[in-house]
């Protein structure tokens, strides 16, 4: 069957902004249920849009994040500009975290994020280009 577009937002996110952190996650958890989905996938969208805009508070400049709701899947694309992310594999591996002693004194720098968002999805991309900035990609199925 066709893929139907339902609701499509774009979101801008600030690197340093801890005042707006978890705000656009907070957003689309809401659209998500007016929109009547089911509360396991409100809940996966939810922990992988906030930690990867935590990713983004922390680590880079700015970022276009993309939400789109279609009847079949949740599809979110993350833009940013930032230092890029130069070994990706260790970055996805758990407990691996650059955050300063000033985030992990905020309760951040587990070292989670990235792991968690590829565990909560359906499907998951990350591409990244040192001194640019990095890419994130990912879908989760409504059923
Ligand atoms: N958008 C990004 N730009 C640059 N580096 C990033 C970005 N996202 C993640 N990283 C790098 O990947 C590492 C791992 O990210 P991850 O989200 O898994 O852990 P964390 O943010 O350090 O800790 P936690 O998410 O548990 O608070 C980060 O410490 C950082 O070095
Ligand atoms: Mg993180």
């Amino acid at each position: 069957m066709d893929e139907e577009v339902l609701f499509s937002q774009t979101f801008n996110i600030s690197g340093r902004d801890f005042a707006n952190a978890g705000t656009v996650s907070v957003k689309i958890k809401r659209i998500l249920k007016e929109l009547g989905v089911r509360p396991e996938v409100v809940y996966r969208v939810s922990i992988c849009c906030y930690e990867a805009e935590m990713n983004i508070i922390m680590y880079a400049m700015l970022a276009i994040l993309d939400f789109t709701i279609t009847n079949n899947e949740v599809i979110i694309n993350i833009e940013d500009e930032g230092p890029g992310i130069a070994d990706i594999e260790r970055a996805l591996q758990e407990g691996y975290s650059t955050a300063t002693s000033e985030m992990r004194e905020m309760g951040f720098g587990a070292g989670l994020g990235l792991p968690n968002i590829k565990k909560n999805s359906d499907e998951f991309k990350i591409e990244s280009v040192i001194a640019k900035g990095t890419k994130l990609n990912f879908k989760i199925y409504l059923n």
